[in-house]
């Protein structure tokens, strides 16, 4: 393990206190935001203190639910925030492309704008065995945190291009979220395409996989909106205590969880990703690292990925450009 592995590790399992909290946002009445993934752990931590300023959330959720139970949690807590938002359920189930384009109907049948969207929503390793597919047949880490992801992000790229068209450039964002096992599970290269349809019998690589795809989809999304004012990041929230532990071997839960933080942590490694003014269209593609820092590539220890990323013209492979193109292949006959 080079030195470079090493530090790159420990910054990101004990990083530095936050410095970009509830404490810093100023008021965001007058913008629109979805959390996917609103109802539980880190997504329904981003809810919680979004709601606070005045915001119009949207929380996706698979489930009616346990989204209204959430939402009452938080619109009921006391004591109640002096400028509180506006916090509306969006059912949205990854797993499933119908659910996905309904999703993107629905919200656009209510707005014309989107400021921010946070992809949060995913499933870890340990809940989804090897071989598990989505409605439509994918395999499920890369079909839910890929392919269903990124369709429901280009199916809100209308709301985003008419937003940014008119706020502060770089204030208009999309938030990726990928995971530390990116760069610690991830076969050379962060993908390999030999087996990104069926998956492979390894689920920590086939969840691995999804969120190195997550990256690059990031990326990619940076390459083609970023000349209309969108701003694309791609965040590892950090180690949290929430719901992607879930299925975790009890013998591995005891031995990690010195390392895993309040939830709410996460939500700050969000918070920044999504609204700081650090992030701008000349950083677009930022990979951001809890609790909210911008990590340089050249901190990176992973550099066949950044390389595997990178456009053919510019000495890469063109990994972020064919994903993209195979992900549209893959949901092209569903539209
Ligand atoms: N916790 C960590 O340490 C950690 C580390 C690295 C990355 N992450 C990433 O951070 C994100 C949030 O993780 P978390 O720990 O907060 O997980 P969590 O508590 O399980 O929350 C995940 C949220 O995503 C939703 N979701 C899961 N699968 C979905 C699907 N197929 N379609 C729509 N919604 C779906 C869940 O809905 P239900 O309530 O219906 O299940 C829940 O609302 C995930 O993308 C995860 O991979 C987490």
């Amino acid at each position: 393990m080079s030195f470079l592995s090493i530090r790159n590790a420990y910054s990101q399992l004990f990083p530095p206190k936050p410095f970009f909290t509830e404490k810093e946002i100023p008021t965001q009445q007058g913008r629109i935001f979805i959390i996917t993934g609103g109802n539980s752990g880190i997504g329904f931590e981003l809810c919680k203190i979004l709601y606070g300023t005045g915001a119009t959330i949207y929380m996706t959720s698979r489930s009616k639910g346990r989204a209204i139970a959430a939402i009452k949690t938080i619109v009921e807590a006391r004591p109640a925030p002096k400028t509180p938002g506006q916090l509306k359920f969006l059912e949205l189930d990854l797993n499933d492309l119908e659910s996905v384009k309904r999703a993107a109907a629905t919200f656009g049948q209510q707005e014309s704008r989107l400021h921010v969207l946070w992809n949060n929503a995913g499933t870890g390793a340990n809940m989804v065995d090897p071989g598990s597919k989505t409605a439509q047949g994918f395999e499920a880490m890369v079909g839910m945190h890929c392919i269903a992801t990124l369709l429901f992000t280009k199916l809100l790229l209308a709301q985003l291009q008419a937003t940014a068209g008119l706020e502060t450039p770089g204030s208009t964002r999309v938030v990726w979220t990928s995971s530390f096992l990116a760069e610690g599970g991830s076969p050379p290269n962060g993908v390999d395409f030999k087996s990104l349809a069926e998956g492979t019998k390894d689920r920590i690589r086939n969840y691995a996989v999804s969120k190195a795809g997550t990256w690059m989809l990031c990326r990619e999304w940076a390459q083609r909106y970023g000349g209309d004012g969108i701003v694309s990041v791609v965040q590892n929230p950090g180690n949290l205590k929430a719901g992607s532990y879930a299925g975790t071997p009890a013998i591995t839960m005891f031995l990690i969880s010195p390392l895993l933080h309040e939830a709410r942590f996460g939500a700050y490694t969000g918070l920044y990703a999504g609204l700081s003014s650090d992030i701008s269209l000349e950083n677009n593609g930022a990979y951001i690292i809890p609790w909210g820092r911008i990590r340089e590539d050249k901190d990176c220890p992973r550099k066949d990925i950044l390389k595997a990323m990178l456009p053919l013209e510019e000495g890469g492979l063109g990994y972020s450009a064919k994903l993209w193109q195979w992900c549209e292949e893959q949901w092209k006959q569903y539209l």
